[in-house]
């Protein structure tokens, strides 16, 4: 009992000590070492300098005290192909990985593997096609996730809802389908732009610190009210097929600075009169709004710098005082005609 013990230790000191000493060496198996050293000869990339050190010396590693790979970033390295098994997803400390502008087209089995530690992942900017799947509820952990930018589609995984720590969810420029999915009470930001989402907003009312919501470039429809969250600093839903307009009572706006509701099938008043007191940026161009006294109560909102309302069906005087009280006013425009551009520059 006793010999095997210090048996034991010591072939534990030996793996350490090799897996520390070369670097270019074969590594001992299944150390995080051999797993990036696999990911690096793999995917074509430079193995590490002969006498480079231990793993955490190589480029784009860094590590925990115990020398366990806690993050790899090989942004923009000319990676191309499917990610291999047996690498990046053996890592069982990895906190983050980066692996964005490269021509990845496909992720291993045993990336979902890492769901007790991964913390942040960027896979923006590749090739990869098919599902998310709905395994990447296995990161209870992650506060950043960015696919934006890859050929993903079918549904956007339910699960996303359930990582209670997610902060940001870039999805944008995919070919995502089906509905936009509920989401971790701790969103800030959520991008899912320049996809093929349709049906209704969902309730983000339980996202309480979501300050970013860009739904641009999709097919969702319905009522655009949910939308309209206290707390919410920029609302871009414009080419859509948004058909009613309509905020809530006690809805202020107070903290919203950017509104684009552009191109979409808005009918109805859009009821300005005591709320957006920061507004800085609003499209409302391209809908069939009523905008009957929106000239006139748009001169409250002092913060205003941009304003188009260009082929909204607008029938209002500019009131002379308009200029006067919005002074940082730099762009109105009022073209009814998309053939005219008459974009008033003031
Ligand atoms: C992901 O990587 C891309 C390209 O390298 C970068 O532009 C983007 O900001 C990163 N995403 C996040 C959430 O940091
Ligand atoms: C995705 O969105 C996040 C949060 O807004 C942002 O930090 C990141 O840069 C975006 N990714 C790309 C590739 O632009
Ligand atoms: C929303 O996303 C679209 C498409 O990705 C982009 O062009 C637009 O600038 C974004 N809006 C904001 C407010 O960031
Ligand atoms: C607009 O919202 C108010 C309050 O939520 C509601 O009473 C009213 O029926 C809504 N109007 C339309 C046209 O949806
Ligand atoms: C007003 O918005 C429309 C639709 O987004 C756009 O085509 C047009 O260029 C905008 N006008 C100005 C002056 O930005």
């Amino acid at each position: 009992m006793g010999r095997g013990g210090a048996c034991g230790v010591a072939s534990l000191f030996l793996a350490v000590a090799a897996a520390a000493c070369c670097a270019a060496a074969a590594q001992e198996p299944n150390t995080d070492a051999y797993f990036v050293a696999r990911f690096y000869a793999k995917m074509g990339l430079a193995a590490p300098p002969s006498g480079a050190g231990a793993v955490c010396s190589w480029p784009g590693v860094s590590c925990d005290g115990e020398g366990r790979v806690l993050a790899l970033a090989a942004a923009g390295m000319g990676l191309s192909g499917p990610i291999p098994e047996d690498t990046v997803g053996k890592l069982a400390r990895l906190r983050s990985l980066d692996l964005s502008a490269n021509r990845l087209t496909a992720l291993p089995n045993d990336l979902w593997e890492l769901g007790a530690s991964l913390q942040s992942l960027n896979l923006s900017r590749n090739a990869i096609r098919g599902a998310l799947p709905n395994n990447v509820g296995n990161f209870a952990r992650l506060q950043v996730l960015d696919v934006s930018h890859n050929a993903f589609s079918g549904a956007l995984p339910p699960a996303l809802g359930s990582i209670a720590g997610l902060q940001v969810l870039n999805a944008s420029h995919n070919q995502f389908q089906g509905q936009v999915p509920g989401a971790g009470g701790s969103l800030v930001s959520m991008d899912l732009s320049g996809n093929a989402l349709d049906g209704d907003l969902p309730d983000l009312s339980p996202l309480r610190s979501l300050a970013y919501l860009n739904l641009s470039g999709n097919q969702l429809r319905g009522s655009i009210i949910g939308a309209f969250q206290e707390q919410l600093g920029v609302i871009d839903l414009s080419n859509n097929r948004f058909s009613r307009l309509n905020f809530s009572s006690g809805y202020s706006g107070t903290s919203l600075m950017y509104l684009d509701l552009s191109s979409n099938e808005l009918l109805g008043e859009f009821g300005l009169p005591g709320r957006f007191r920061n507004l800085r940026h609003m499209n409302l161009a391209f809908n069939q709004l009523s905008t009957n006294n929106l000239l006139a109560s748009i001169g409250e909102i002092s913060s205003l710098e941009y304003v188009n309302l260009s082929s909204t069906g607008l029938h209002e005087r500019i009131p002379g005082a308009l200029s006067s009280r919005l002074v940082g006013l730099h762009v109105l425009d009022l073209s009814q005609d998309s053939s005219l551009v008459e974009s008033r520059l003031l």
